[in-house]
């Protein structure tokens, strides 16, 4: 099911910037139960991308009614929520008036093995590289080619997840997910003010980590010091936390601070 502005519809203006341009932001929300997790959360992210791209937001109760509406549809499903600058005419340049499109769109819930997340993973290095970017860095926006080129470099079903540098060598996130790992008792996330998605579980994760006294800290690192690592995992609104168990040829445990952070998460929805 897609509503477009309120409406049940699956056509588009093909003069949308968000089709145009990429003009515009999305949020995926995992729905479980008929509830939808972190709604408030994405909805802020949504409207603080607003902000940055000077989109004026949707209303932020009419949004959360229509996702409502969809959640009803669906007892386990994923709900994507796109905005974009809306309609206007060939060039860059914003109209003068701007009026946002807004779509909701019901999907189903990914069809994951329980062992990912009990098990974990197995991940590889991507070869495309995220630009540096700190106007758009953090931000959930439509421009995804990056991830799209990553994702294309491999199609074995044993890899789960691909990890993507910056143009500085510096290891930043997963394709879809945001990345951690623990060496001697701290835990390890990149800052995402060059490049990277800001997501709403990594912020979870490190406000758990700060509830429970647990060190955090946002640093770079390059490969090697991944490979370090005493324990790995990435993260996302769909997935929760998924541990790596194997990156490149090398294995890690899930061990017990990855634990600990999944059932911190786990008890926290
Ligand atoms: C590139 C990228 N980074 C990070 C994330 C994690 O974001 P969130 O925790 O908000 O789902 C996603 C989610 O889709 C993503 O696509």
């Amino acid at each position: 099911m897609v509503l477009i502005n309120g409406k049940r519809e699956h056509t588009l203006n093909v003069a949308d910037r968000g089709f145009q341009y990429g003009d515009g932001l999305f949020e995926t929300i995992a729905i479980d139960n008929g509830r939808l997790i972190f709604l408030d959360q994405h909805l802020q992210r949504l409207q603080h991308g607003c902000q940055c791209l000077l989109i004026p937001c949707p209303d932020l109760g009419l949004l959360a009614q229509e996702a409502s509406r969809l959640a009803q549809q669906q007892a386990q499903a994923v709900l994507k929520i796109i905005v974009t600058r809306g309609i206007g005419g060939r060039g860059y340049r914003q109209p003068d008036s701007i009026v946002a499109t807004r779509i909701l769109s019901l999907h189903p819930y990914p069809n994951y093995p329980e062992h990912f997340k009990q098990k974990g993973i197995a991940a590889r290095f991507c070869q495309t590289r995220l630009g540096l970017n700190p106007s758009l860095a953090g931000i959930k926006h439509l421009n995804r080619l990056e991830q799209v080129l990553a994702r294309a470099e491999w199609c074995d079903p044993e890899i789960q997840e691909g990890l993507m540098l910056d143009g500085l060598d510096r290891v930043i996130e997963g394709t879809m997910s945001n990345l951690f790992f623990i060496k001697d008792h701290a835990l390890i996330t990149a800052p995402l003010n060059a490049s990277g998605v800001a997501g709403i579980v990594r912020e979870r994760i490190v406000q758990l980590a700060r509830t429970h006294a647990f060190p955090v800290t946002e640093q770079y690192f390059t490969q090697d010091t991944l490979l370090a690592a005493d324990e790995l995992f990435v993260t996302n609104s769909i997935i929760g936390l998924w541990p790596i168990r194997q990156l490149q040829q090398k294995l890690f445990p899930v061990g017990k601070y990855t634990q600990k952070f999944m059932a911190w998460l786990a008890r926290s929805l």
